[in-house]
């Protein structure tokens, strides 16, 4: 088996839209090892649902396009598969959890169906077979009484039980790998930890890769073994996470994490005063010369304006886009 079971190399999808070509995934490459979990990070429109949807084949066409590059899965270019052979793939070896479960869940197909669905497909399993199967993932994923629940609508379930059932739907064919987008984001704390276990401890049973996307960096501390952080469409850092968390060296990964509440900073729940990182993200349309994230920097200089930083390696198995890397002492002390 390819250690390597995701490999994404110089990915570029654009965007055609009325106000000019968006680059949405701007020459993003990583990989994930059979078995690992990557957290994919960075805050709303850098790109990190695009990156995914590409692995998957989904990019709504138009307007999206993937211009160049290649997503390797178990060694083969995913971008030179015909629609069919990609369809075979997606939900079998490759599944996803959807940023938007309400809308993913079909509302009127009743959930035991649903989630039977993909095995009726993928495993030419008989309906009765698969009902069966889906029952014991409807428990496997907690659904109390889930065999007296199969015929239930998905607006019967509370938004933990249907986001329950997504998971089930998506590991119920033991993929490969999982692409979990935003997978907990919806619903309350408590849930959120219990779908977090469950799905960690599915991962281990099944020796399944985790491609987790959240804006949560405590989830991501909780599940990942190594980060990526995204911005405007390109990877801004990359390291394990405990180098991410102790030694995040891009001042944007530095403030996602200034920005991300802390156990025991004192602050309840809703009195939380997050500090911010100032400004927005530029519109992707736009041409920029220089780093991308310039414009809000704090350690901001000349040469940041003029050319675009390279991602380079800080440490092994630790890289970051940053002209910090060249010119340290250009670091602002309160960053
Ligand atoms: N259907 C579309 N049409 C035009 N542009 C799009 C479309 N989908 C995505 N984009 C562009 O791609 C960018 C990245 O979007 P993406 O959904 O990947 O962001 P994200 O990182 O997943 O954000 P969020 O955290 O909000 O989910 C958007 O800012 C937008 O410019
Ligand atoms: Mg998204």
């Amino acid at each position: 088996m390819n250690d390597k079971l995701l490999e994404i190399e110089n990915l570029n999808v654009h965007f055609h839209t009325p106000e000019g070509v968006a680059r949405a995934v701007d020459g993003v490459s990583f990989h994930l090892d059979a078995g690992e979990t990557i957290g994919l990070v960075g805050e709303s429109g850098c790109g990190k649902s695009v990156t995914s949807l590409s692995i998957l084949g989904l990019i709504p066409s138009p307007p999206g396009e993937i211009e160049s590059g290649k997503i390797k899965f178990d060694g083969h270019n995913l971008l030179d598969f015909e629609a069919e052979r990609l369809r075979k793939i997606r939900g079998h070896e490759i599944s996803m959890i959807f940023q938007e479960p309400m809308t993913s869940l079909n509302p009127v197909l009743p959930i035991g169906r649903q989630v039977a669905e993909p095995l009726m497909v993928h495993q030419g399993l008989s309906k009765a077979d698969a009902l069966k199967k889906a029952t014991r993932w409807l428990d496997h994923v907690k659904i109390p009484a889930a065999a007296n629940r199969l015929n239930d609508f998905p607006h019967q379930l509370s938004g933990g039980m249907r986001q329950r059932v997504m998971i089930a739907m998506a590991m119920v064919c033991g993929p490969k790998l999982l692409i979990a987008d935003e997978p907990t984001t919806a619903l309350d704390v408590t849930i959120q930890a219990q779908i977090l276990s469950l799905m960690n401890r599915l991962k281990e049973e099944l020796t399944m890769s985790l491609l987790l996307i959240t804006h949560d960096l405590g989830v991501v501390a909780q599940m990942a073994a190594r980060v990526v952080v995204m911005y405007a469409g390109q990877i801004v850092e990359e390291a394990g996470v405990g180098d991410i968390f102790d030694h995040p060296f891009h001042p944007y990964t530095q403030g996602l994490l200034k920005s991300m509440p802390r156990i025991g900073d004192g602050l309840t729940e809703g009195k939380r005063r997050l500090i911010e990182i100032p400004g927005i993200v530029p519109v992707l349309t736009e041409i920029i010369e220089g780093c991308k994230f310039a414009d809000r920097c704090p350690s901001m200089f000349d040469v940041c304006r003029q050319t675009q930083p390279q991602l380079v390696s800080i440490n092994e198995g630790h890289r970051a886009r940053c002209w910090l890397k060249e010119y340290p002492n250009r670091r602002k002390s309160d960053v």
